[in-house]
């Protein structure tokens, strides 16, 4: 039986934090050993938003690194601008998924309204509406089974499944495999200054804990999170806290420690403060073995750089095969030159 096939992406658009790897990225690393997987730093997708020139070429080799150091093995690793096939896909998908979907995506709508906050004067680009028939591109591109994400990408992936069978159904025969999406048990890893928003690194600074901080500025913000928002009746855990529970099992799943705190919580003798401890120090002694992995990285730059260029040429050809399967299914000329 060939193995299953595992596709992922992340854009380089800043740090990697803790919602992208507890919701995703750890899925990453784990499912290595079980399929043959494939993960894209996907620099068409950060071109969508405004953005800064000088600063995406720095954010997608360092996210590369990032990735490396966390445990993606290189060989498995592509950047998504040197395999162009993606985009020449994602045209060539534009026409079998109606406009009405993308205008209703939540995505767009919310990155849409903070396009034009701040006062500068810009414009949402047809790219950022288009952006979720590239990521359908991304995946169909390799015939995905499986693709590890967090949850707020649950739209964009049942997208790529109606886009895939409208697909199959135009050229009469199943082609594209349904992509099914991989969650982790934390899918969903809330902002710890805001538990009602999610992790992210759009909503500014304090929202998000970099994978890379230095311990001191770990333990502030763990320190300073917020636990009395939302229901705290005695009975239903408050976002902030329940969030806190979820990055501890995330960050030392068998520990004991878990169990004792959250007995604690439910004999009414928890105190934060020493919740807040616990999770940040389990964080710090999870973390720093990657800081000094992607020193040891960085310190040969060069070379990371080379592998990922070689893997993003040997994952191409896979991407290509399927450009000319797909252009002879449609009827488009297929000359190779
Ligand atoms: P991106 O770059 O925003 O995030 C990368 C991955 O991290 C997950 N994630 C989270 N999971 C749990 N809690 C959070 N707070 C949190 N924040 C982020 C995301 O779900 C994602 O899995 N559109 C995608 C990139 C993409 C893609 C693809 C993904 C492009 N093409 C093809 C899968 C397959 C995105 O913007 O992810």
């Amino acid at each position: 039986m060939p193995l299953k096939q595992v596709l992922s992406c992340i854009q380089p658009t800043g740090e990697v934090h803790l919602g992208n790897y507890f919701g995703a990225v750890k899925n990453y690393v784990d499912l290595q050993s079980k399929y043959e997987c494939k993960y894209g730093v996907v620099d068409y997708h950060a071109i969508t938003m405004p953005y800064d020139i000088k600063k995406l070429r720095y954010n997608t080799w360092d996210l590369i690194f990032s990735l490396m150091a966390v445990g993606v093995q290189p060989e498995n690793l592509f950047v998504q601008s040197l395999v162009p096939e993606h985009a020449e896909l994602g045209w060539i998908l534009n026409c079998f998924c109606a406009v009405g979907r993308l205008t209703n995506m939540t995505q767009y709508k919310d990155k849409s309204l903070s396009v034009n906050q701040g006062g500068k004067e810009t414009y949402i680009s047809a790219g950022l509406l288009d952006y979720p028939v590239l990521q359908a591109a991304d995946i169909l591109i390799y015939k995905a089974d499986f693709v590890p994400v967090g949850k707020d990408q649950s739209q964009h992936l049942e997208l790529s499944r109606e886009i895939a069978q409208r697909f199959n159904h135009f050229v009469g025969q199943t082609y594209f495999v349904m992509p099914e999406a991989l969650y982790t048990e934390s899918p969903n890893i809330r902002s710890t200054a805001d538990p009602l928003r999610k992790m992210s690194k759009s909503a500014g600074e304090k929202h998000y804990i970099s994978l890379f901080s230095e311990p001191p500025r770990i333990r502030k913000q763990i320190k300073s999170a917020v636990t009395d928002v939302g229901t705290n009746d005695g009975e239903h855990m408050s976002p902030g806290v329940a969030n806190l529970f979820v990055i501890l099992k995330a960050a030392s799943a068998t520990s004991e420690i878990y169990k004792n705190l959250l007995d604690d919580y439910k004999n009414g003798t928890l105190r934060y403060g020493d919740l807040k401890h616990v999770v940040a120090e389990n964080l710090i002694d999870l973390l720093l073995p990657f800081q000094e992995k992607k020193k040891e990285i960085l310190a040969d730059k060069k070379r990371a750089k080379e592998r990922i260029k070689a893997s993003s040429s040997i994952i191409r050809k896979k991407a290509q095969e399927t450009i000319r399967e797909v252009k002879d299914l449609i009827g488009l000329l297929n000359v190779r030159f």
